[in-house]
């Protein structure tokens, strides 16, 4: 049995975003503690509208975040910085069709590299977001699945 599905293949063989933006208005960057695989995530950000104009993504990663990271960056494209910050893991899983249980870490790993690059940008424009309240960007205790992501196949 294959180990990931259609979408996930397509979004995995076929990545959107991939690269990485000149003078980004945030980066993230973010290395898991599960796997040691590294993520980096850059936005553009029209500061006016607050929202995210572009992003792009470059990992040392598995085909799980390859497709995630890919997923996440079309999510958050066009959003504002509050809707960004709304995207849960679990919805960027659930829009790729599900992921086996083993992987959801790797899903972790875009969801936590694009808060970071929120949160620079944040602290680069002095601006304050109730999504990113107790945000950690060194924080890696958000790496272990919970239950609800353990079933989440
Ligand atoms: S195994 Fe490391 S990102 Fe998937």
């Amino acid at each position: 049995m294959a180990m990931y599905n259609d979408k996930v293949m397509d979004y995995f063989l076929h990545p959107h975003n991939v690269g990485e933006i000149e003078n980004p208005d945030g980066i993230g960057v973010y290395g898991s503690p599960v796997c040691g695989d590294m993520m980096q995530i850059t936005i553009s950000v029209d500061k006016e509208k607050d929202v995210i104009t572009d992003a792009k993504f470059k990992t040392f990663g598995c085909g799980s975040a390859i497709a995630s990271s890919s997923m996440a960056t079309d999510m958050i494209i066009g959003k504002t910085i509050d809707e960004a910050l709304d995207i849960s893991n679990k919805q960027i899983v659930d829009e790729l069709g599900g992921l086996p249980a083993i992987k959801i870490h790797c899903s972790v790993l875009a969801d936590h590299a694009i808060k970071s690059a929120i949160y620079d940008y944040a602290q680069k424009n002095g601006k304050t977001y109730k999504g990113l309240e107790g945000f950690d960007p060194d924080d890696d205790k958000d790496e272990a699945p919970d239950e609800d992501e353990k079933t989440q196949i």
